[in-house]
């Protein structure tokens, strides 16, 4: 190993930003420190607005990106192999000593393949955990990703099971937290409410948060609309805030009408979304990351999938796995109605020191 190794922190789509954040303070906190290890941040340009992008990177402090690889919007396939080509070209100008991925996104697979293929040993943070769902594209990221992984962080105790149950050695496995708590418990004093706040007449406690974009949910209009209105029926004229990722914009705006109580919002950045899903009665959604954080916030959640590749906030935190079946809404939240939702707690090392154990594992690994 070099004396001074240089190691890529990749980013590419909304969910993985807040992941990097620790990590990129934590190597310079120990640079400052008299640490060797230097980062190189690389942006693949998979998410690109400053809506799904550029609000993260400020709202954050994640320095500007040395890289930007553009790929843009396009099929997985697209998307995958523009970013292999561009990653693959920048690691042939300037190589680097290891690629570090976060998450599950399109971007963490892409740019692990064309490391691994130039002998650029892979790290990824969140390894391990499975859905076990192969028609979701995060599920087929995590299981190619984790099979060319060198080095894998964790975020549970499920997923170094699943690492083991795969053949991979406890010498490579990792289990440090998660990265997304970090930023999460290190943000909580600064999240503010979003603009239309009180216009909206929104008070603690007093209206749900809706986060929903996998395709089994949003991209059948007639779906979703039933969808749409079970939700209306259960959550008893209480506004329900919608921040509209990108992909259910189209499916919502070919709707011929939308239920009273929905607000639909813009994608909100950081600060503002988790301050609407900390002050919620509860959370509707079908996205993984935010079922972390509403375990953490204690804040009740639904989520609409059959499956899920986080466990832990089932059985330990305050999340319940409803299925897509729009009809298992209302026995859940008459629940909620009636005071009987668990009150969960907060799963191992889930404390807010993730990035800093990974910073001392890379420059074990890459250092001494
Ligand atoms: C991606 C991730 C998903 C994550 C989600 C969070 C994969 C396979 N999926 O899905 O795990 O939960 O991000 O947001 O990587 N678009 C914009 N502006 C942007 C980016 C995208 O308008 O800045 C549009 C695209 O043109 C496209 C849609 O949003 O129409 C979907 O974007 P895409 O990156 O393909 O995947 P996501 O569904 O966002």
């Amino acid at each position: 190993m070099p004396s001074s190794p240089l190691i890529d922190i990749v980013a590419g789509a909304r969910p993985n930003f807040m992941k990097i954040a620790p990590i990129l303070r934590a190597v310079a906190q120990r640079r400052a420190a008299g640490s060797t290890l230097r980062t190189r941040l690389v942006h693949t340009g998979q998410h690109y607005d400053a809506r799904m992008s550029g609000d993260f990177f400020t709202q954050l402090g994640i320095p500007e990106p040395d890289v930007n690889l553009e790929v843009g919007s396009g099929t997985q396939a697209e998307q995958t192999a523009g970013i292999m080509v561009k990653y693959e070209q920048l690691l042939l100008k300037e190589r680097s000593d290891l690629c570090l991925v976060v998450g599950d996104v399109t971007s963490t697979m892409a740019c692990a393949i064309s490391a691994q293929k130039l002998k650029v040993p892979v790290a990824h943070v969140e390894a391990g955990i499975r859905s076990g769902d192969w028609t979701m594209p995060e599920e087929i990221n995590r299981l190619v990703t984790d099979a060319i992984t060198n080095w894998f962080f964790t975020t549970s105790e499920v997923a170094n099971r699943n690492l083991h149950t795969a053949g991979v050695g406890d010498e490579r496995i990792f289990f440090v937290g998660n990265t997304m708590i970090d930023t999460l418990l290190a943000n909580m004093e600064r999240l503010r409410p979003p603009p239309f706040w009180a216009e909206a007449g929104l008070q603690p406690g007093g209206y749900f948060v809706m986060t929903l974009h996998r395709p089994a949910n949003v991209d059948d209009p007639a779906g979703f609309d039933r969808l749409l209105k079970a939700i209306a029926e259960s959550t008893r004229g209480l506004p329900v805030v919608f921040p509209v990722h990108p992909r259910t914009a189209k499916t919502l705006a070919a709707l011929p009408g939308k239920p009273p109580g929905l607000r639909a919002v813009e994608p909100q950045p950081y600060l503002e979304f988790n301050y609407l899903v900390k002050n919620a009665k509860a959370v509707i959604t079908d996205s993984g990351g935010v079922t972390e954080e509403t375990t953490v916030m204690g804040v009740p959640c639904v989520t609409l999938r059959d499956t899920t590749e986080r466990p832990e906030t089932v059985t330990v935190g305050t999340n319940e796995l409803l299925g897509t079946d729009p009809a298992a809404l209302k026995p859940a939240l008459d629940k909620l109605f009636a005071g009987q939702w668990k009150k969960g707690a907060i799963p191992e090392l889930w404390d807010g020191r993730t990035g800093g154990r990974i910073a001392e594992i890379l420059e074990k690994l890459l250092v001494h």
